[in-house]
């Protein structure tokens, strides 16, 4: 067989994996400071002094880690008791045997970038627990309500439409595709908005979505969805036990989480699936990312909004939660750095969760960096096979391009994309819809 091609790295000078390890997440260290210190007197009126002194003790680790990283410093293990510490050191000592004698230790500007873009994110973590009595505050809670409450039109707009559409089960099986296919494209360019890209920076949602897919189409690289329109109709007929469950790997809160909830509950009442799994984050990860208070935080939110069809959503969602039709699992797993083709040695439990899927959904850029190990493949890989043995269910990567990495492209599209948008690649523009799996 032939050799796996090398991991994207900081190590190319100019590499998008090397300019956001100088630029990128330093800048995002920085802002975690700020917000660290802006709720100083939160912190105070909550604990008394212990507050403060936590505050400074989680700014004073933030800034050492700002600062191992722009000194490209050798990763140091992680020294806090969480369950998946040893996991996350034993990977480190795996990085290290890698390396030949002349590498000396893995680093930062030196080492795979998926490998140290995670780190960065868990010592985030690690300086944060470190610091009882604020062991469980989230730096980047603010930036994601801040994305949420900015999109609050489009997320009005959208809701608006799901309302409409109720109940879906009576569509004409025309109208039922077409609206599986917005909603799908819909939940496709809501992953534009994710937070780390823009440094933490705003990045809402503020146009008019569903008016804006038409022309946003020729920016769709790759599109599968017609296989998942036929799979999930298959699901349907075939099932043995009258379930039809899909999995959602969700990737960023704020606007985007509300086009995968608006996505899932059509499955639901156009009765294509009827259950729907949602596998979130257990920590604050890579500023957007969405963990179970961002999930619970959300449908509360838009059930207690002052739109009426917006709080008839919400209601409907809270609604599926309560009886079990979705349902949300956290897994350490997903804030792991290792790639999903080792998800079965890892997190065996999590690897046969996903089997008993119809469909898995993965959301995002990150998501797709892990499905393809963050490896720099041809632009004409099969997708298959850049999975490396990675198949739980049918599955299917929506994502807008934030990495320089994609497979599965037609002989010339890459270089034709290359001369006429140099950074199609990194900026968000484009995105796919790629499916692996027998329809
Ligand atoms: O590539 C830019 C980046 O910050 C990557 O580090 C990461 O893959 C991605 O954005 C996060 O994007 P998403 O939220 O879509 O996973
Ligand atoms: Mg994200």
């Amino acid at each position: 067989m032939a050799e796996s091609p090398a991991f994207l790295s900081a190590q190319e000078v100019g590499s998008f994996a090397y300019l956001t390890i100088k630029d990128r997440t330093p800048q995002i260290l920085t802002k975690a400071i700020d917000t660290l210190h802006r709720h100083k007197s939160e912190f105070f009126e909550k604990h008394g002094e212990e507050g403060v002194e936590a505050e400074k003790k989680a700014i004073s680790l933030l800034s050492k880690l700002r600062n191992e990283l722009q000194t490209d410093k050798p990763i140091v293990p992680l020294v806090d008791n969480c369950v998946d510490a040893d996991i996350w050191n034993q990977y480190l000592d795996y990085q290290r045997s890698l390396l030949n004698e002349s590498d000396g230790e893995p680093r930062w500007f030196f080492s795979p970038w998926l490998f140290v873009e995670c780190y960065m994110y868990r010592r985030v973590h690690e300086a944060i627990i470190q610091s009882p009595p604020i062991h469980d505050f989230d730096v980047f809670k603010e930036s994601k309500e801040e994305n949420f409450f900015e999109s609050q039109e489009s997320i009005d707009t959208l809701c608006l439409h799901l309302q409409q559409l109720r109940p879906a089960r009576d569509l004409s099986e025309d109208r039922r595709k077409e609206e599986f296919l917005r909603l799908l494209q819909i939940s496709l360019w809501g992953n534009k908005c994710d937070l780390s890209l823009s440094g933490g920076e705003s990045s809402s949602q503020k146009t008019n979505v569903i008016n804006s897919l038409e022309g946003l189409k020729p920016f769709i690289l790759i599109d599968d969805t017609e296989s998942l329109w036929t799979l999930l109709s298959k699901c349907k007929k075939t099932a043995e036990t009258s379930v039809v469950r899909v999995d959602i790997v969700l990737d960023n809160s704020g606007f985007e989480l509300v086009t995968d909830l608006v996505f899932a509950d059509f499955l639901l009442s156009s009765e294509l699936a009827t259950e729907i799994h949602f596998h979130g984050k257990t920590i604050p990860w890579f500023v957007s990312d969405v963990t179970v208070h961002d999930f619970n935080w959300t449908v509360e939110h838009v059930r207690s909004s002052n739109e009426k069809s917006t709080s008839a959503c919400g209601a409907h969602w809270a609604d599926h939660v309560r009886v079990g039709r979705w349902t949300y699992h956290d897994h350490t797993f997903w804030t792991l750095p290792h790639p999903y083709c080792a998800m079965p040695q890892v997190a065996p439990d999590l690897y046969a969760e996903l089997q008993k899927a119809c469909l898995v959904l993965f959301k995002g850029d990150l998501n797709y960096r892990k499905l393809m190990s963050d490896r720099k493949w041809e632009f004409t890989t099969p997708f298959h096979q850049a999975l490396s043995g990675f198949h739980p269910a049918p599955l299917c990567s929506i994502r807008t391009l934030k990495a320089e990495l994609q497979v599965g492209l037609q002989p010339g599209q890459a270089e034709q994309l290359m001369a006429s948008d140099p950074h199609w690649l990194t900026t968000g523009k484009y995105g796919i819809f790629q499916f692996d799996g027998p329809v």
